[in-house]
């Protein structure tokens, strides 16, 4: 193979594995969207405030598998990186947080790799946020490939809190000073406070719209 057809090759290569990564994207935001119509329908309650997807930039992908010490190639991509297609799920109360999860994990042709529970175990600097890697299959004429995508549920503090923790990191190359460090500390308890008093509000709200319907 001559260098040109070889890089040829590599970009035919690139190009098909991004479209595995769009085509997963896809597919399980519609899963989700019907998940949620179907919570509506069922309980009059809408769990997911909004969901975004994005996929990975080359030139993160790149730096990625450097800063791991891996080789770049497609191969180490696809079998290292976990979060080439990203999904983030964000709802309205930590009381929805588990009930989504688990409405993911149970669907048939969904595979969880593995999560990690921050919502149970908040890291040092403050960050909540429920994550899985699941697999999910997209259809090619080459046959059914389960494809890769990392999901994230938070509640809208929560992830109000992780967008600016992740300017700050991003500002001061993951070493911000003390006072900062400290002060998000501090936000991430007052968001912890938040979420407990809007779901606590939000229950009493239920209860007295059932009592109500019950007298009438
Ligand atoms: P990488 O962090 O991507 O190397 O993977 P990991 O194996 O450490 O996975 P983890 O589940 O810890 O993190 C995955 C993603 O969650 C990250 O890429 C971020 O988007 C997000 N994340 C994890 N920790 C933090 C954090 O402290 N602050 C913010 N803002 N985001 C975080
Ligand atoms: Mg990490």
């Amino acid at each position: 193979m001559t260098r040109e057809t070889e890089s040829f090759d590599q970009i035919d290569q690139w190009t098909s594995t991004m479209f595995l990564y769009s085509s997963a994207l896809k597919s399980i935001n519609t899963k989700i969207e019907i998940l949620n119509n179907e919570f509506v329908q069922l309980y009059h309650y809408n769990p997911i405030e909004h969901i975004t997807s994005r996929l990975k930039t080359p030139e993160s992908i790149v730096k990625k598998l450097r800063h791991d010490g891996r080789e770049v190639t497609i191969e180490n991509m696809v079998e290292h990186l976990n979060d080439i297609a990203g999904i983030r799920i964000i709802c309205s109360f930590m009381s929805d947080i588990y009930p989504i999860a688990d409405m993911i994990a149970s669907q048939g042709d969904i595979t969880v790799l593995h999560v990690k529970d921050y919502i149970r175990y908040p890291k040092a600097n403050g960050y909540k946020s429920y994550h899985m890697v699941v697999t999910i299959p997209v259809y090619t004429r080459d046959g059914k490939i389960d494809t890769k995508i990392e999901i994230q549920i938070r509640t809208i503090a929560m992830d109000f809190w992780a967008s600016l923790e992740h300017k700050i990191a991003y500002k001061f190359e993951g070493n911000p000073p003390e006072n900062i460090e400290k002060e998000l500390k501090n936000c991430a308890d007052i968001v912890d406070m938040l979420d407990e008093k809007m779901f606590s509000l939000n229950q009493a709200i239920m209860k007295l719209g059932e009592e109500n319907s019950r007298e009438e």
